[in-house]
């Protein structure tokens, strides 16, 4: 029920509207590294310091104005820039309605390469965040598309999804990150039940470590990191080919042990004003977040 309520708040334009508007304090600066990239190089120089890797989100999603894409492609390549400039450990993550997707097809792909052209200059990987189901299939023929020119460009694979199993062999040889999946789904298309999600993703995530090339296995549920760390030390996976991945301001302490116990880790850094569908889905996924909204607007 009240994941149905938050997702549904996701989509609220209105409610986004007013969310940009009214500015950065209804708690989202928890969870969200700052509005500008100044900001959030500030966040990532910081993580690095503990040895921590970022991905980095301009955050935006479902744009149905060229302008607004083409304003996206830009902001993306300022990052890709600062990332260099700074010298700083981190990649992109990106989603394709954010570059067109909705609009058209073409206008995206054309968005796109340019992202990623720019990225594969100073060998900056780029992440295709993984969206609803009525993106997934569009998202991958994208990314079919560019991996004929380039190789910096990698995907996620969401373990709801029925299809998800033969999505990862055809997609072995690239870099996946592995998630529960974020979006409300129907059933003829996703398991609805949280145990059939979290088998499915062990499932996944054995797979890609034994035939995958690189895997991130992102999520904050300690129950599968624990699973993962005995697979590894029984499969003998060398440390290089994973990593784990967590949202930027969850399991603060988890992230730091798991960096210091040695692993690759990396930090998911969103950042920007459209902040509003991505904090709405964090609330959906688990409720008590809310805790983290409470204390950040009282100070505490
Ligand atoms: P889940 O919410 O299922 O929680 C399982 C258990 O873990 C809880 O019962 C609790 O015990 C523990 N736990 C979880 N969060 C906790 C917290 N904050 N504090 C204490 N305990 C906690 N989705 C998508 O559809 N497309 C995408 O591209 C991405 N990308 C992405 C990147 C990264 C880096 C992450 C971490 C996640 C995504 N996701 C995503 C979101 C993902 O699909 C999923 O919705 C969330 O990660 C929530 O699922 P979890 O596996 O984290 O734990």
């Amino acid at each position: 029920m009240l994941k149905d309520f938050f997702i549904g708040m996701s989509q609220n334009e209105l409610l986004n509207k007013m969310a940009q508007k009214y500015g950065f304090k209804l708690g989202a600066q928890s969870v969200v590294a700052g509005t500008n990239v100044k900001e959030m190089i500030e966040s990532v120089k910081e993580l690095n310091t503990h040895g921590i890797s970022c991905t980095i989100d301009n955050l935006g999603e479902f744009v149905s104005d060229r302008e607004e894409a083409l304003e996206a492609k830009k902001q993306i390549i300022n990052v890709i820039e600062a990332i260099n400039e700074n010298n700083v450990d981190a990649h992109i993550s990106l989603k394709a309605t954010q570059l067109g997707l909705d609009i058209d097809y073409g206008f995206c792909l054309d968005n796109l390469k340019e992202i990623v052209a720019r990225a594969n200059e100073y060998n900056i990987f780029i992440n295709f965040d993984m969206e609803d189901y009525s993106h997934l299939h569009p998202s991958f023929d994208l990314i079919d598309e560019l991996s004929r020119e380039y190789s910096n460009i990698g995907t996620v694979i969401q373990s709801y999804f029925y299809e998800s199993w033969e999505n990862i062999k055809k997609y072995k040889n690239y870099r996946l990150r592995l998630v529960k999946g974020a979006y409300k789904e129907p059933e003829t298309l996703a398991y609805q039940d949280k145990r059939d999600i979290d088998r499915n993703l062990i499932k996944l995530i054995e797979y890609h470590l034994l035939n995958g090339k690189f895997t991130s296995i992102a999520t904050h549920d300690h129950h599968i990191i624990n699973h993962v760390k005995r697979f590894i030390n029984e499969n003998n996976i060398p440390k290089e080919k994973f990593e784990f991945q967590m949202l930027y301001g969850f399991r603060k302490d988890l992230q730091l042990e798991l960096a210091k116990e040695g692993y690759n880790f990396c930090t998911y850094v969103p950042f920007g004003d459209d902040w509003y569908g991505y904090f709405m889905r964090r609330l959906a996924e688990r409720p008590q977040n809310l805790n983290l909204m409470i204390k950040q607007v009282f100070n505490k």
